[in-house]
């Protein structure tokens, strides 16, 4: 330790409200390090002391934890409470004042010779059941006073309560950490659970969709009007099945998924996966789409594609009601990320509803003015979150919507 300088002179008047300072700082130390800090310094300072030491009880020792000091004491040194004056204060569960170090013979003399200490004052941490002591020394022989020791003691008092707060929070801190580790796991196999049996539906649902396609090519002319429009909603409910289960299954691999870092092309993403969709559009519809010149990201594109898609096949299935669909894909930057956006002149939604937005399986229309599971933006916000970016939206009910996704500045190209 280096030592310090001597301790600022406190009016005995400003000693109450030294104490009360020390009081608030301790009610707000989280731990034991902080405690020490605040009762070393503050030690000191109360009484004009040359040296303050801060002493644990480690069993059949006093260990001497930390000091502020005119030069060196015992920081980091353990001896036998049976011998040292910290240790007869914690036993007899008193303070002791001592003017002449040298005429009394609970001092252990050789380990004081090659100190400045001529007088001390020493007082016990919780007086009930001593859990460690605070120490003040002076290099001339001082008589502390009564009040001295007082103030020593009231800190002493206040840092046993610490003490035993720093500890109850630790072990809350330890509990909360147990607690959400458990949690992981058991989140880890409910999704796996939820992956396999998403997974297994795959094939049934393969089976289906075969035997209503053979329905509907080779039997549709021993079909009547209606026998045709069933075949081709069971074919269309499998569809959204098989999106719903193809969404489900990146949603529950992207948490495991190790990111791998890429160039991505953000712009060529957009495009092509905007043809892809709009060729799944009924023809005639009517497009106007532009994309700005967006950054690249050093994302994997595998991953990407889902938000794409997900973004530009709800801006145009929910402009389905317009006779002209405008989609523009744009960017904003700033210093610590790059926003992209997809912007949609569609039926929009009531920004009132906007907490349900992200939520797994929360819709904020219905299945009869537009299909879908609910799932595509949850699945938007975890691959996003997964990159250290968020995702958000403005919209208004029946004026279109705009949906922002960022990514931290080191992602993007
Ligand atoms: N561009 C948009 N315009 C208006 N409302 C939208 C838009 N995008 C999303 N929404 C609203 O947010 C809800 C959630 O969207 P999300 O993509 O998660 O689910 P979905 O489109 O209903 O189904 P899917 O799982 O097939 O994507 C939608 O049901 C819709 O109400
Ligand atoms: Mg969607």
């Amino acid at each position: 330790m280096t030592p310090s300088l001597p301790a600022t002179e406190i009016a005995p008047d400003k000693r109450l409200q030294r104490l009360v300072d020390a009081v608030q700082e301790l009610s707000l130390a989280r731990n034991l390090e902080t405690v020490t800090r605040i009762v070393r310094s503050a030690a000191r300072e109360l009484t004009g002391a040359d040296g303050a030491t801060f002493v644990l009880r480690d069993k059949d020792k006093c260990f001497y934890v930390d000091e502020d000091a005119i030069s060196p004491l015992w920081k980091g040194s353990r001896f036998p409470i049976e011998t040292c004056v910290s240790g007869w204060s914690m036993l007899n569960k008193q303070a002791v004042i001592i003017p002449d170090i040298y005429q009394d013979d609970r001092i252990p003399a050789e380990a004081y010779r090659p100190t400045f200490v001529k007088s001390l004052v020493m007082v016990p941490i919780r007086t009930m059941d001593p859990i460690g002591a605070i120490g003040n020394y002076w290099a001339h022989t001082h008589h502390a006073t009564l009040e001295e020791a007082q103030l020593l003691q009231s800190l002493a008092d206040i840092t046993a309560v610490t003490m035993e707060n720093v500890q109850i929070y630790a072990e809350l801190e330890e509990r909360v950490k147990l607690r959400t580790a458990e949690l992981e796991v058991a989140n880890k196999q409910l999704e796996a659970f939820a992956y396999s049996v998403s997974h297994d539906l795959r094939s049934p649902l393969a089976g289906i969709q075969g035997l209503a396609g053979i329905l509907q090519e080779e039997y549709r002319d021993r079909l009547d009007g209606e026998g045709q429009e069933l075949t081709d909603l069971i074919l269309q409910c499998v569809k959204n099945m098989t999106h719903l289960i193809d969404n489900l299954l990146v949603f529950f691999t992207t948490s495991q998924k190790e990111l791998r870092p890429g160039d991505t092309s953000m712009k060529e993403m957009a495009e092509e996966y905007f043809d892809a969709l709009r060729k799944q559009e009924p023809e005639g519809r009517v497009f106007e789409f532009s994309v700005d010149e967006l950054p690249n990201a050093g994302v994997d594109a595998t991953l990407m594609k889902h938000v794409w898609i997900n973004l530009l096949s709800n801006a145009i299935k929910y402009s389905r009601k317009k006779d002209k669909t405008v989609i523009r894909v744009g960017f904003e930057e700033t210093p610590q990320q790059t926003t992209y956006f997809v912007q949609d002149e569609g039926s929009g939604f009531d920004m009132m509803y906007y907490n349900k937005l992200f939520g797994a399986f929360q819709r904020l229309h219905s299945d009869q003015e537009f299909e879908g599971n609910g799932i595509g933006l949850s699945l938007v916000e975890r691959i996003i979150s997964r990159y250290g970016g968020k995702v958000w939206a403005t919209a208004a009910d029946g004026a279109g919507a705009t949906f922002y996704f960022s990514l931290p500045r080191e992602t993007v190209r």
